[in-house]
Order: C-alpha cells, then sequence, then structure tokens
C-alpha cells in the first residue's frame, strides 16, 4: 500500500525496539527505507531485532539503556547517530506496567512505572529534541500510549497517571516544537497480544472477556499497527500534529458507552429487550 521508498532518508529511534509493538514498528520502517537505531535494557532481543532488519536488507544499530537514566539515553543515542547517522525520528515505544490493586502498591512500585514511562519518555524527547533544535532540521516524534490515558483505568493506575502525561506532553510539544518543524503525535493501541503486554496484563480467563469487549471481536494485529506508525512517521502525516490516533476495533468507545454491553448480546435478544420496553397502546 505504502511506496516501498516511504521513509527513505529518515533514521529512527525505537525505544522497547526489541520486542513486541516496538520490534514491529521497527521492522516495518527499516522495510520501507528508515534507518532503524532500537534501545533497549536487554541485549539480546535488540541484537535479535536488529539481525532480523538486517537479514531483510535494511539497516539498523542497537544500544542499550535504560530510558530512566538521561546520561545514559544521551550515550546511546550517540551511539546509534554513530553507527547510523543523524536521527530524524524517534518513537517512545518503552514502556512499564503491571496489574496491582493500587491500595498495594508501595512508593517504588508507582515510582518504577511513572520512571519508565512518563520521565523515560521526556528524557529521550528531550534528548532528540534539543539535537534537533540545533541542527535546525525538524524532527517527527512519535509516543505510545493507550485509551486509559484519558478514561483511566482501575489496577494499573501508575500507567494510567503516566501515559496521561506522556499524552499532555505530547500536545505541549505539537505546538511548543511546531516552531522548529518538530511534529509529536501519539497512537493510544488497544489490547495486541504481545508477549510483554499479555503476560502481565492478561490473566487466562480475561482474554475472552477482553476479546467480546471489542466491537470488532478480535484483537489488533500487529502489521497493523505498524503501518499507522510509519504513516504517522512519514512525509504522508506531515500536517499531523498533536494527533492520538486510536487503535482499538472500537474498545474504549464500547466500554466507556452506557450501553455499549448490549452489543455483547445476541442482536435478536437485544431487540427483544427494546420491544419489550416500548409503551403499550
Ligand atoms: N505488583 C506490585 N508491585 C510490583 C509488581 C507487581 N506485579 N512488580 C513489581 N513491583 C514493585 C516491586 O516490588 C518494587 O517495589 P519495592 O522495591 O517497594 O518492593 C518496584 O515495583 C520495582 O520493581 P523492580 O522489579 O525492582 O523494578 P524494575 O525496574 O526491575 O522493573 C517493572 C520495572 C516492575 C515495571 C518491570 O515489570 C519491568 O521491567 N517491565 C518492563 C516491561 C514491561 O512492563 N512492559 C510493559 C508491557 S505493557
Amino acid at each position: 500500500m505504502f511506496q516501498p521508498d516511504l521513509l527513505r532518508g529518515q533514521t529512527l529511534l525505537i525505544t522497547g525496539g526489541g520486542t513486541g509493538l516496538g520490534r514491529a514498528m521497527a521492522e516495518r520502517a527499516a522495510a520501507l527505507g528508515a534507518a532503524v537505531g532500537v534501545l533497549g535494557r536487554r541485549t539480546e532481543p535488540l541484537e535479535e531485532a536488529v539481525a532480523a532488519i538486517r537479514a531483510a536488507g535494511g539497516s539498523a544499530a542497537w544500544a542499550s539503556a535504560d530510558v530512566r537514566d538521561p546520561a545514559a539515553v544521551a550515550g546511546a543515542v550517540d551511539q546509534i547517530e554513530a553507527a547510523l547517522g543523524p536521527l530524524t525520528g524517534l518513537v517512545n515505544n518503552a514502556a512499564g506496567n503491571f496489574l496491582a490493586a493500587t491500595e498495594d502498591l508501595s512508593p517504588n512500585a508507582f515510582n518504577a512505572v511513572v520512571q519508565i514511562v512518563l520521565n523515560g519518555t521526556f528524557h529521550t524527547t528531550q534528548e532528540l529534541g534539543r539535537r534537533w533544535i540545533e541542527r535546525g532540521g525538524g524532527g517527527v516524534i512519535l509516543s505510545i500510549v493507550t485509551t486509559y490515558a484519558w478514561m483511566g483505568s482501575p489496577f494499573v493506575v501508575p500507567s494510567a497517571c503516566a501515559k496521561a502525561g506522556v499524552l499532555a506532553m505530547t500536545r505541549s510539544l505539537a505546538v511548543e516544537w511546531a516552531t522548529y518543524g518538530i511534529r509529536a503525535n501519539a497512537i493510544a493501541p488497544g489490547p495486541f497480544p504481545t508477549e510483554g503486554a499479555f503476560s502481565r496484563l492478561m490473566p487466562e480467563d480475561m482474554a475472552q472477556k477482553a476479546l467480546e469487549a471489542v466491537p470488532l471481536k478480535r484483537f489488533g494485529r500487529l502489521d497493523e499497527l505498524a503501518d499507522l506508525s510509519v504513516f504517522l512517521l512519514s512525509p504522508m502525516a506531515a500536517f499531523i500534529n498533536g494527533e492520538c490516533v486510536v487503535i482499538d476495533g472500537g474498545e474504549w468507545l464500547h466500554n466507556g458507552q452506557e450501553f455499549g454491553r448490549f452489543t455483547d448480546l445476541p442482536r435478536d435478544r437485544v431487540k427483544a429487550m427494546l420491544e419489550a420496553l416500548k409503551p403499550k397502546r
């Protein structure tokens, strides 16, 4: 669907690019001509992602860093730029999350998630932003959030708080840094069955319920998310700035809407219920 050279000339940094959504975005971007740097804590998945991209004929490099550490982020960006040339785009995908009752969280548990998601996104964004402002060539930022960034969600309060912050950062910088030719957008994915997310957030018996909560009655496919990401990073989206695109099969609207649950029932039954409520004449 896309021109095969859609991202030619772009050099992207993708945090958490060794696994899951990050790796899918990295491979798709590389296949469309971008040079891709993947950053993460564990070297093994990063090496594998880079090897896969190179085997497919793409250009890639990796650097290991914890996004919570600004000095480590700066060092990793130096490393990637030494290997691939100046970065032109950033995908903030690295995340930390787990299900927990809020009253049971330790201060350190809250901090761990917020530091990875919010502070980590700030560190990478500021590092790249400073370089782009100095160089004068603009840049593009894409951050992975979630629909509960604005809906809120029980049992993932640190993540909800942090993702809300990332969305606020996105919309703020879309205006503040437009002056420098830097665009900032976000994607809010619904349930995509990656090992990282599902092993932490989807107990066995909840997966079916989660599926039923999606009006399209399926989970997302990695290629669908990857395609959206490359579109938003590409010149095709040059006028899209400060936007958050939801890709969830309608899940959040369904769950948020008062009578959305009716669609869980067979339609005949719903219609019979509605009929029964009609005033009798
Ligand atoms: N429930 C409650 N508290 C938890 C928890 C859970 N499931 N998992 C971790 N914690 C707490 C720890 O007990 C610790 O608090 P304490 O020091 O008061 O005991 C705190 O969180 C930090 O945990 P630790 O394992 O030391 O942190 P870490 O920096 O090594 O790991 C996490 C960060 C916890 C976010 C870890 O899950 C992680 O590394 N995730 C990365 C991948 C990821 O989550 N991806 C998300 C895909 S949706």
